[in-house]
């Protein structure tokens, strides 16, 4: 299978004054005027490169179309004023948070590739070095031409960056990019086999300890989820289990399980065709949990994680679970299966008993898990639910990083529609009606009493259906990463 490349371009601090670095393009912000002004105003940290401009800089970029408005690219050639021969000036809108740089910074990254180096001179220096590695992604591992086009920014020094902001950009850049390149990674390369090599291989590289159930471990351990999702595909399905010690003196213990499915076609149940090939996307949870458990190790984050990560393929055939089968999960609770399309939640219950067998304080779980996600929330806010505090912890994480994400409730009345003719509970209600919701309230029953836990649906904001814009490229995303990245560290540092 064709495994791609790890990110080309590379981030480093400025030396000396971005007027005389010798790259490029340097890339100034740049925010709208107040009312009373005519054009845009430089943000801080351009300084150096308005003084090449005797001071007119921004009044030259306004001439050339800029108005500080988010994400907005402006070219201006430079004629000597400062050494790099390009001016870039790039807008961050009216509030300049951290994530108005990354996204500014990632436009930036997006729209100058094929230009090798780049001086970046913005406020929030981190975070535009975190946002042009997010923006300069490209996935070309199944081009018969790979070089062809033009490469991404292959090196950005950014003024005001730290040794610890650097290597923290580089991590995280590294985690989201791995994520990216497994969910873009067609369905007959990834399929739980495969998959399952490529966790076990990154998980090995990042010093884990790795352990993959096969086919035969997953019947013996009876993970009736996973097998009865599984066994319609010639693709038999794997759990794959990632851990992180946490170093000499863990804080705290969290599981994180992400759903695996490497193509959802809905199974006997089956899914129309129109968007059916968006289902490649499926295990955009599992990636993001395998990736965000070894980012915590580069990080040397101080809280134990392991990611239970439950794979499988759900396809209709003569051997694929039916509606009105009955299956029997890993703790032995029973679910009537009333939709075949409802499969995420029954491979997650398995993975999520299993998880919490480790006694962690924390489970954290996420899946492009509801259609009805993408109806409550759109493309690009999660849906969190589960235990209260959790849930209002990790959606207030999740926006801060730009990650945008809203707390949705489990409202008690849905358990009753759950329940099943001939089972412990069936896997969904007899109508669509707060669909996001039910499947939570699925999950919940598969939760150990007393553990604090929450559900990340992001059905919507881990593949980008549209075109690209901030450091989101089209097709997979890599979100929660960052989101899971603030918990653990939020968890280290407060518990
Ligand atoms: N993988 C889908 C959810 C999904 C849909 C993710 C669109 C991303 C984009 C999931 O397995 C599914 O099919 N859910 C059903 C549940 C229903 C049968 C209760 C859905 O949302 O229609
Ligand atoms: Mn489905
Ligand atoms: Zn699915």
């Amino acid at each position: 299978m064709a495994v791609s490349t790890p990110p080309a371009t590379t981030v480093a601090p400025l030396e000396g004054s971005p007027a005389t670095a010798e790259v490029d393009a340097v890339v100034v912000g740049l925010v709208p005027g107040d009312s009373g002004e005519s054009g845009p105003v430089l943000a801080p940290g351009a300084e150096l490169v308005d003084a090449g401009f005797d001071g007119g800089l921004a009044a030259l970029l306004a001439t050339a179309g800029a108005t500080g408005k988010a994400e907005e690219v402006v070219r201006l050639p430079s004629r000597g004023a400062v050494r790099a021969p390009l001016v870039v000036g790039v807008g961050l809108g009216k509030a300049v948070t951290a994530d108005a740089v990354r996204r500014a910074a990632g436009a930036v990254a997006r729209s100058l590739s094929g230009t090798a180096t780049i001086a970046v001179a913005t406020p929030e220096p981190a975070a535009a070095a975190e946002g042009v590695l997010l923006g300069a992604y490209r996935f070309t591992a199944f081009r018969s031409e790979p070089g062809s086009g033009k490469a991404p920014v292959s090196s950005a020094l950014v003024a005001g960056l730290d040794a610890a902001g650097t290597e923290r950009a580089a991590a995280i850049g590294e985690a989201v990019h791995t994520a990216r390149d497994l969910i873009n990674t067609p369905p007959n390369a990834l399929y739980p086999e495969t998959f399952a090599a490529r966790a076990a291989e990154i998980g090995e590289a990042a010093g884990l300890t790795v352990e993959v159930l096969d086919d035969t471990a997953l019947a013996e351990g009876g993970f009736g989820g996973i097998l009865g999702v599984g066994q319609g595909s010639s693709r038999l399905p794997r759990l794959v289990r990632l851990t992180w010690a946490g170093g000499a003196a863990p804080a705290k213990k969290v599981a994180l399980v992400g759903k695996g499915i490497t193509f959802d076609t809905g199974g006997i149940s089956i899914k129309p065709a129109a968007g059916m090939d968006h289902m490649t996307s499926d295990m955009s949870g599992a990636a993001a949990v395998i990736a965000t458990v070894a980012l915590a190790a580069r990080l040397n984050v101080p809280v134990a994680v392991t990611a239970t990560v439950p794979m499988a393929e759900n396809m209709p055939s003569d051997t694929a679970y039916r509606p009105g089968d009955v299956l029997t999960m890993y703790g032995g609770k029973t679910v009537e299966v009333l939709n075949t399309d409802a499969e995420g939640r029954l491979i997650l219950a398995d993975a999520m008993v299993r998880a919490a067998e480790d006694a962690p304080d924390y489970l954290v779980e996420t899946s492009t898990l509801t259609g009805a996600q993408m109806v409550a929330l759109g493309n690009r806010t999660a849906g969190v639910m589960g235990s209260e505090e959790l849930r209002d912890r990790v959606a207030a994480l999740g926006r801060e990083v730009g990650e945008d994400a809203w707390a949705m409730p489990l409202p008690e009345h849905l358990r009753g529609e759950l329940d099943s003719r001939v089972a412990d509970l069936a896997n969904v209600t007899g109508n669509r009606f707060g669909g996001m919701l039910a499947a939570g309230i699925f999950l919940r029953e598969f939760v150990a009493d007393g553990l604090a836990w929450a559900h990340i649906d992001i059905a919507g904001p881990s593949f980008n259906t549209g075109g690209p814009w901030g450091y989101t490229p089209k097709g997979g995303t890599g979100t929660p990463i960052r989101t899971l990245l603030a918990l653990l560290e939020d968890i280290a540092a407060n518990g």
